[in-house]
């Protein structure tokens, strides 16, 4: 059959170049954002009396009944067609004969599929954000839960000093709220208009472009023609702002993997996110987060693939960009999928706080306090540091832990140490001083809990 758009060719394409041309096969992915433009689109061309309000209300009532036949599953798409946007155009003209074709006046594919692809975003948008959230509570809701549960902080993955399991959760809530903003700010340049923008010059009929994007919810429009069809920086930035997530949500499974192993056992995931191995009976193993892992680098890959497509294309559209879609497809699919695995994940896992207590009370990770205690009783920082690097040289060497050295010892170090130096490098003691704000005191993490439940109340 020719094409639609037969004229200056006579329309018949080769097969291996039509299948080669296709998008239906991902683009019918945003049927519903393509059949609601054209609605506002049909409306606006009445409105404006470009075409008659009766052919006009013709044209909104067929794509009424195409999008409810596909919605409902009456009616399959035609993978033979060129995109989604014929396809919808010749049902229309099936359905209603020659005034269906009176729908493509005063546009284009080109301003038509900018305009899908940001509605259909928008969408994405607005789902990544409520998972975000999702996670973002159960995280607030596990740290309350362990804001007293001691575990050791790492630096150079070196037992540092000591913290909490609370504390820790609250880092990635933080980085969360962070994601949360770069999506609101991305959502508000993809949420223009860039439908009227036509081929690439505007048009010469008497259209209203602020009547279709009020009609559409879109918070303005796209002031330049040539830069309205073939800006595609939104959905670069989300990818952006999606790699920037699953890089967070790829860090904490790889804290996740660590934690669930046998050489640390900090944490036991629930066996509803493990799984076993078809050969070593003992394993229990933490395949989500290593997925999430995973994902993360075809989520940077789906990034780097659009960045690469636009670099050399000269304005304004060109069919290298018909490539954009499946990547943020991808990257919106894995995130929201990420997302919701991580949600069960967290909600799910349990801490064992003793092994996580045994692992701070090793490694001296109390011997900052012990250099501090020094400091308080007026040695200045420097040389308060050398005594205590030296006591801990001699624990290493004669077997013990800074708890374990009696005070005779330690006052053979420094006179300044009394006996109030135990209660000062306990663990307890350690976490609970460290009072200040964004710090890892109970005190502390509770009023970032605090924090994080008014930023996302705003
Ligand atoms: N399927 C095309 C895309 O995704 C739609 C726009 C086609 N425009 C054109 N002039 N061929 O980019």
């Amino acid at each position: 059959m020719a094409k639609m758009w037969a004229g200056r060719t006579d329309g018949i394409t080769d097969k291996m170049a039509d299948d080669f041309n296709s998008s239906i096969h991902f683009d019918s992915k945003m049927f519903r954002q393509d059949i609601k433009g054209s609605m506002a689109h049909a409306a606006m061309l009445g409105f404006k009396g470009i075409i008659s309000q009766s052919e006009a209300d013709t044209l909104i009532g067929g794509l009424e009944g195409i999008l409810e036949d596909l919605e409902n599953g009456s009616l399959q798409f035609d993978m033979t067609a060129e995109d989604i946007h014929m396809f919808v155009e010749q049902e229309l003209t099936l359905r209603l004969g020659d005034v269906g074709k009176k729908l493509h006046t005063a546009r284009s594919r080109n301003d038509q599929v900018a305009l899908d692809i940001r509605m259909y975003l928008r969408d994405e948008i607005d789902e990544i954000v409520s998972l975000t959230r999702r996670l973002i509570d159960a995280l607030v809701c596990r740290a309350e839960e362990y804001k007293s549960v001691i575990m050791p902080g790492y630096t150079h993955l070196q037992r540092a000093q000591p913290i909490t399991f609370g504390h820790h959760l609250m880092a990635y809530c933080m980085m969360l709220l962070r994601d949360l903003s770069r999506l609101s700010d991305c959502r508000k340049r993809i949420n223009l208009s860039p439908i009227g923008c036509c081929a690439l010059a505007g048009t010469t009929y008497d259209t209203d472009r602020y009547f279709e994007a009020e009609k559409l919810g879109f918070d303005g429009i796209c002031m330049n023609s040539l830069d309205g069809v073939s800006d595609r920086d939104f959905a670069v930035e989300l990818m952006a702002a999606i790699s920037v997530i699953m890089m967070h949500l790829s860090r904490f499974s790889e804290e996740i993997i660590l934690w669930s192993s046998w050489e640390f056992k900090f944490i036991e995931l629930s066996d509803s996110f493990t799984t076993g191995s078809s050969i070593m009976p003992q394993k229990k193993n933490p395949d989500m987060a290593e997925l999430v892992r995973g994902k993360t680098g075809r989520v940077f890959g789906d990034l780097f693939g659009l960045l690469t497509v636009l670099k050399g294309i000269p304005l304004a559209y060109n069919k290298d960009m018909q490539e954009d879609k499946e990547g943020v497809f991808d990257a919106c699919d894995t995130v929201k999928s990420c997302l919701e695995i991580f949600v069960g994940m967290i909600e799910t896992l349990k801490a064992i706080p003793e092994n996580m207590k045994k692992a701070a009370q090793g490694g001296f990770i109390n011997a900052t306090d012990l250099a501090d205690y020094l400091v308080k009783k007026g040695l200045p920082f420097r040389s308060a540091y050398k005594i205590s690097g030296q006591i801990v040289s001699y624990c290493i060497s004669e077997g013990e832990v800074l708890e374990s050295v009696t005070l005779e010892k330690y006052k053979e170090f420094s006179p300044l140490f009394e006996e109030d130096v135990f209660d000062e490098i306990s663990l307890e003691t350690c976490v609970n001083k460290r009072i200040s704000v964004g710090g890892t005191s109970v005190s502390s993490v509770e009023a970032q809990i605090e924090y994080v439940k008014a930023e996302l109340s705003k």
